[in-house]
């Protein structure tokens, strides 16, 4: 029998030596050399002989528009997916323990053995536990294949038997290769048994779901490697200590990255919620100082939220910049555009800003939201109860306009807001029925607006 060698190859440069060190003899980097499987070696002399050559096709003759979408049965999961499951596709669901990803795929999973065959792997729990969760989902009499297996060997060959139309792997961190030495969910162990996930997806047709660990830092566990490996990587985040739980597409070779999907998790599972705008916003009977409602876009649909502010006398020498859910970076240069375009210091204040719900803003156009739910608390004048803006703010004290300004319009007419403070451009030519609009182009009109309005 061969016997299977291992080296050990430098994360960084790619440098291979036959034992472990701490650093890297060739780029010298510190930590980087992690254990792989030596490639076998090749015949001496000339290249190995193959019966096959690489199979060419003319591009026009590839058809990839008509991708067959599996639908898990979750109208949420399929949005973030781009339509649904492909097969041959392997996905990567990363998540906090305990935010739920095992009973979303065990959701997912028992809706989709009604038409497929699925294979459920289960490397944390026992089948009982996951026989359990079933029951409480009201799934257990699906016709679901589970194995409790961790040895990705056995996983594949039962698979290989059984040639599943979708596999569950829960999770990728408990999975071993006989080859290799180190630890389950050791980088090398990581890549190397995805890898044959990966290499089975493809040549079976199988579509793959792989739960992954996210670790302190909020990467998943297995520094990128897993990320590069899979077609789609999706993360499942929530707000601490609510029930709303946000799927999100980070990277999809066959959808929109950043699109959204929104569950809330209850007694009985994850449910889905169609209509996230009513979640995100906490309408207040009375308008409240420090609070702005602005529409953003997540992928293909506008949401409307909530940011507030809270403005306050600082005790510090340094006062406080918080930012929950945006980056704070931003919130620094937005205080520093308002001291200069519009003389309101706020030196000697703590800022913290909130976006509620537990979302996270990386779009610029709620710049003039976020500033004016601070100058709300500042001042402790609450902005007016049906009043949604957007619009980005630039260095110059000017409000560039944003993308899809008419679409999200739309979405706050159907909330029932009557007023919109826009970037001059991001209004309809037409106007919109029921909803008063103003657009502004300084820093300084926006505030004349709102002070008069
Ligand atoms: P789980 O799917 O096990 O999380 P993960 O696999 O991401 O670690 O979900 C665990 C949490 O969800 C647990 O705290 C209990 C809760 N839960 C519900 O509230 N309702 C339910 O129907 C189920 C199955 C779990
Ligand atoms: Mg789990």
């Amino acid at each position: 029998m061969n016997k299977i060698r291992t080296l050990y190859v430098c994360d960084a440069c790619g440098a291979r030596s036959p034992k472990w060190a701490g650093q890297c003899p060739d780029c010298g980097a510190w930590n980087t050399l992690v254990e792989s499987r030596a490639p076998e070696k090749p015949a001496r002399g000339r290249l190995p002989r193959t019966d096959h050559q690489a199979q060419i096709r003319p591009l026009p003759e590839v058809h990839g528009e008509n991708t067959p979408r599996i639908s898990t049965g979750l109208a949420e999961l399929d949005r973030v997916l781009g339509g649904g499951l492909v097969a041959g596709s392997v996905t990567l669901i990363g998540g906090d323990p305990g935010i739920g990803k095992s009973t979303l795929l065990l959701q997912a999973a028992a809706n989709l053995a009604d038409v497929r065959s699925v294979l459920y792997v289960t490397g944390e729990e026992s089948p009982e536990q996951v026989g359990l969760r079933a029951q409480r989902l009201s799934v257990a009499q699906q016709p679901l294949q589970l194995a409790a297996e961790t040895c990705i060997e056995r996983m594949l060959e039962t698979a290989e038997t059984l040639k599943p139309a979708v596999l569950v792997v829960d999770s990728i961190q408990t999975v071993y290769t006989e080859i290799l030495q180190s630890a389950p969910g050791s980088v090398a162990q990581l890549r190397e048994s995805t890898g044959l996930l990966v290499r089975f997806a493809k040549s079976r047709g199988t579509a793959v779901l792989l739960v992954g660990h996210v670790t302190k830092e909020g990467a998943i566990a297995g520094p990128r490697v897993l990320e590069h490996m899979v077609d789609t990587v999706l993360y499942f985040e929530n707000d601490a200590g609510s029930r709303y739980r946000v799927i999100r597409a980070v990277k999809n070779r066959f959808g929109a990255a950043n699109e959204l999907g929104v569950f809330a998790m209850t007694e009985t599972g994850l449910k889905e919620v169609k209509n996230p705008s009513a979640i995100f916003l906490s309408r207040h009977a009375e308008p409240v100082s420090g609070s702005a409602i602005t529409v953003i876009r997540e992928g293909s649909r506008p949401m409307l939220i909530e940011v507030q502010a809270l403005v306050d006398e600082s005790p510090l020498a340094n006062p406080r910049r918080v930012a929950v859910g945006l980056d704070a970076n931003r919130l620094s240069m937005l205080l520093a555009v308002l001291h200069r375009h519009a003389g309101i210091a706020m030196f000697d204040r703590d800022v913290f800003v909130n976006v509620v719900g537990g979302l996270r803003l990386s779009e610029t156009a709620a710049d003039l939201p976020i500033l004016m739910a601070a100058l709300s608390s500042f001042r402790d004048q609450p902005l007016p109860n049906d009043l949604v803006l957007f619009g980005e703010v630039g260095l110059a004290g000017e409000i560039r306009p944003i993308y899809n300004g008419e679409e999200r319009l739309r979405e706050a007419a159907k909330h029932g807001f009557k007023h919109a403070m826009v970037p001059k451009g991001n209004a309809p030519r037409g106007g919109l029925d029921g909803l008063q609009i103003t657009q502004v182009s300084r820093l300084s009109e926006a505030l004349q607006a709102v002070q008069t309005g």
